[in-house]
């Protein structure tokens, strides 16, 4: 039981590798009028945490996240939990709802969330489940729906397949109605194929932008291929959106790559453009029919403790990790439900 007012969480004072994450005893946050106060039953790691910890690409310092040292001493964004105050502003939750969402502070025993990203957890997910969704399903939903215009029928490539992000993008592609090609390496192909791809091609062998297939609409989630490269594989009036990479460099992170885009967009018959991801309850909103069907399923990887954190954040960082990781925050004497989780090894 929590002592208090205190609470354990992983606590970051400077920017590094995983070796500046400990687990410390803190104050719970306060919560202003628009957030909820969550006792966190599990939370997610995704690279946007690996990002905070490392202070890495340099250009997010100067975009708010504290220029020496992380603003916010406690990383992790993807929550569930249930629901322990709310503000006076808020209207759509109430103590005991169990909930999932993304915070600034998951990697804790109490959470912090604004009431417009967050929403009640699908019954049919596991806590853990429930918070490895928010971040890369829902940046998956706007790579493909909102900058991609997916419609059924559609050749869609998935660069980054095996990913956090890539997971879901390629279970909702499916969902949405197209042909699914998916890329990964070789260690994770058989869970791409698993997930419901139509096509999976293993980049460590064979190069997917030799022109010898042509796609409606590309998801570029890693590899970081020239422009020149990915549009050979476009078809004329196609889509190509940029969402991440991880070899971009320290400074910018590849954002030069996604500007290039935009700007050879205006010139070309094909769209080219970039996804800057939004934070937002109406996401998950839509997701739910997809989650609750049992369309998109979370892929865990591997469920580790908030003590093993550091742990958790080298097996991310070395690019073992198959899907999305968890963390088990509470397990309560409610119990966790037990997870329905498809384990990959
Ligand atoms: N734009 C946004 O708003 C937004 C939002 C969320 C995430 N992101 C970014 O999107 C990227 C992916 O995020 P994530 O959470 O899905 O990361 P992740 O779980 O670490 O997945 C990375 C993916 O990239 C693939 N990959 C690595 N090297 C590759 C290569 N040389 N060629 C092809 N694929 C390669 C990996 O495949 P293998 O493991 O099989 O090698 C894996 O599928 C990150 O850069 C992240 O910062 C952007």
């Amino acid at each position: 039981m929590p002592r208090g007012h205190k609470m354990r969480a992983i606590v970051q004072d400077a920017y590094g590798s995983s070796s500046v994450l400990r687990l410390g005893d803190i104050d719970r946050p306060e919560i202003a009028a628009n957030e909820v106060l969550v006792e966190v039953v599990a939370a997610g790691m995704d690279r946007g945490t690996w990002h905070s910890m490392a202070g890495k690409p340099y250009l997010m310092r100067i975009m708010g996240f504290g220029f020496r040292r992380p603003k916010n001493r406690v990383p992790g964004l993807d929550v569930s939990g249930t629901v322990v105050a709310v503000g006076p502003e808020v209207s759509r939750f109430k103590p005991g709802d169990e909930v999932f969402g993304m915070s600034r502070g998951a990697f804790a025993e109490y959470a912090a969330v604004r009431e417009d990203k967050l929403a009640h957890k699908p019954a049919n997910l596991s806590f853990e489940q429930a918070a490895v969704v928010p971040i890369s399903a829902g940046t998956a939903i706007q790579g493909l729906r909102d900058s991609g215009h997916i419609e059924p029928g559609q050749k869609v490539l998935i660069i980054g397949a095996s990913g956090g992000v890539g997971t879901y993008a390629v279970q909702l592609a499916k969902a949405f109605g197209a042909e699914v090609t998916g890329v990964s390496s070789t260690a994770k192909v058989e869970l791409i194929r698993s997930i419901g791809a139509d096509r999976v091609v293993d980049y460590t062998r064979d190069d997917y932008l030799d022109g010898s297939n042509q796609y409606d609409l590309i998801l570029d989630i890693g590899g970081n291929n020239s422009l020149s490269r990915l549009r050979r594989v476009l078809t004329p009036k196609g889509t190509l959106v940029i969402v991440g990479g991880e070899e971009g460099g320290s400074v910018t992170g590849g954002f030069g790559r996604q500007i290039s885009a935009l700007l050879v967009s205006m010139f070309v018959s094909q769209r080219l453009t970039m996804l800057a991801s939004k934070e937002r309850f109406t996401d998950l909103e839509a997701l739910r029919p997809f989650l609750e069907d049992n369309q998109v399923t979370p892929v865990i990887d591997r469920t580790y403790s908030l003590a093993e954190v550091p742990n958790a954040m080298r097996h991310l960082e070395a690019g073992l990790a198959k899907g999305k990781i968890a963390i088990a925050i509470q397990l309560r004497s409610t119990g966790v439900e037990t997870p329905k989780t498809k384990v990959h090894t």
